[in-house]
């Protein structure tokens, strides 16, 4: 395991550091072509090429987004909740409006989304992709990647709950449709319990035990 000198990480002298981008995401799977027709179809990629080995596609002038490797030998984690992993890759709308016309236009799909949060910095919907990983398809709640990270650094509210609010999808579309306007129905996440869902989402955390703390959430 590669680790780092710890000293060196805050270290003001490190020369020029250049700028890489995120590029793509690589998946080792044994769904290839169930995952390949998800991502197709949640984001509308193409395919740069498809075969045995794997399939990669994009949805973008990049070559490639998403990876699907196989590999002989590998097997599905049953016991995947409690093992330490990459949670979620998350996916960023231009604006409210593009993530409700998402939501809708999957839902009509039969795409639904596990979990909703209302993160303070961010409108997010949790997925799974057939594999069973977390993606989140988000919008940035003050449209503004300035004040939202000035949001997550100085927020109080936020350091004493970074997970958010959870909220039923389908009552947030309704009042998007209603035409209730993004910030007025984020107030009303946190001020009422009139977005609540039903029932707990799955954000994919082990079973809770006895004694665990309780998740900082509004639930
Ligand atoms: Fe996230």
């Amino acid at each position: 395991m590669a680790t780092i000198d710890p000293t060196a990480v805050d270290q003001k002298d490190r020369g020029e550091v250049r700028y890489a981008q995120l590029h793509h995401i690589n998946f080792i799977t044994t769904r290839k072509d169930e995952m390949r027709d998800w991502y197709r179809t949640v984001f509308d990629m193409d395919i740069s090429l498809d075969g045995p080995f794997g399939c990669w596609i994009t949805n973008d002038r990049a070559n490639h987004r998403i990876a699907l490797t196989v590999l002989p030998h590998v097997q599905p984690d049953p016991d995947w909740r409690d093992h330490a992993r990459l949670h979620h890759v998350a996916f960023e709308y231009a604006s409210f409006d593009d993530l409700m016309d998402t939501y809708q236009r999957l839902r009509d799909l039969g795409i639904v989304p596990k979990a909703c949060l209302d993160h303070g910095m961010t409108t997010s919907l949790y997925y799974t992709d057939p594999d069973g990983n977390y993606v989140e398809l988000q919008c940035d709640n003050f449209g503004d990647w300035d004040q939202s990270k000035a949001y997550m650094r100085d927020s109080l509210p936020f350091a004493e709950n970074p997970i958010g609010a959870f909220f039923d999808p389908d009552k947030m579309y309704e009042a998007y449709k209603n035409g209730t306007p993004h910030r007025e129905i984020l107030r009303q996440i946190w001020d009422s319990d009139d977005f609540r869902p039903a029932e707990f989402p799955d954000m994919g955390a082990p079973e809770p035990r006895p004694g665990d703390p309780p998740m900082p959430a509004k639930y």
